[in-house]
């Protein structure tokens, strides 16, 4: 089966049927993601603190997104691939935005790309629509804006907030993106949107009315327990498990249990190592 497309998805809004998103930013995972199925693939900044170990996404670059997704790109065959622009890639002006995109497209398997902001990102958004590389839009809270919003805050709690987000969601499906992240907005906030916006919306703190979900793939893996937001719901707790793993294969190298015989290589015919020298 080929990639879901974009047509795919927009689809499965009009068939009533959730679309699943995962982000994934190696190709380990890209396989276990594809195996059960997953819709849709974003290859997020949050590989700044995923995988990097930053605290916030800003100082991520555009080539690292480049090598994860290339990375994901390499053994996805059935999820719909997205990288994301990151901080300052596309902020500049239309061009610098399209010239970003063009190289995720070039130099990836990446079929889409995600950018931050509603009306101030539109102009952004319709330049790289009109050069033939679909684009979704990411509104609500928006990590890099970080420090515009003073924290990882909720966005559109009072009216006048609640107000600009879906003007921005509006701006953004207007300006020809094919699909809406909505991230860290009250319930009724998405459902609105939702409702107005033909394209499909994909949440994450962003309530039950969605037309999809994406949730960061470690988080929900319980890959870290001492990080549980409110939005996320844990379907495994690899922490521990993964923790055991290592514990008991460091017992068993210190006690000379690992490796046993059934680990090791023979020779054809064993026998006196012939002595070259000496
Ligand atoms: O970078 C990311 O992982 C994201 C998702 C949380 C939507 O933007």
């Amino acid at each position: 089966m080929p990639r879901f497309s974009v047509l795919d998805l927009q689809q499965k809004k009009a068939d009533n049927q959730r679309i699943v998103m995962i982000t994934c930013y190696d190709a380990t995972m890209a396989r276990l993601v594809d195996k059960a199925g997953i819709d849709m693939v974003l290859v997020g900044d949050s590989l700044g603190m995923v995988v990097q170990g930053l605290h916030d996404t800003l100082p991520v670059t555009l080539d690292d997104v480049i090598y994860h997704t290339r990375a994901v790109g390499r053994v996805l065959q059935t999820a719909h691939l997205v990288a994301d622009l990151p901080f300052m890639t596309y902020q500049t002006s239309p061009e610098q935005a399209l010239t970003s995109s063009g190289r995720v497209i070039k130099e990836t398997n990446a079929q889409s790309v995600k950018l931050e902001g509603g009306e101030r990102s539109a102009a952004a958004v319709q330049k790289i629509v009109e050069a033939g590389i679909p684009v979704v839009g990411h509104v609500g809270l928006t990590p890099q804006s970080v420090h515009t919003m003073g924290g990882f805050k909720v966005q559109g709690r009072d009216d006048e907030s609640a107000r600009r987000v879906v003007n921005d969601a509006l701006a953004i499906e207007q300006a020809g993106a094919f699909c809406l992240v909505l991230e860290g907005v009250p319930v009724d906030v998405a459902s609105e949107i939702t409702t107005r916006l033909s394209i499909p919306t994909i949440g994450i703190g962003a309530g039950v009315d969605c037309d999809g979900q994406v949730l960061v793939c470690t988080d929900l893996l319980g890959m870290n327990l001492s990080f549980q937001p409110k939005f996320v719901k844990r379907y495994a707790r690899l922490e521990e498990t993964i923790t055991d793993a290592f514990k008991a294969y460091a017992d068993e190298v210190r006690q000379g249990v690992f490796p046993a015989v059934e680990h090791s290589f023979t020779r054809k015919t064993p026998r006196a190592i012939p002595k070259i020298y000496g």
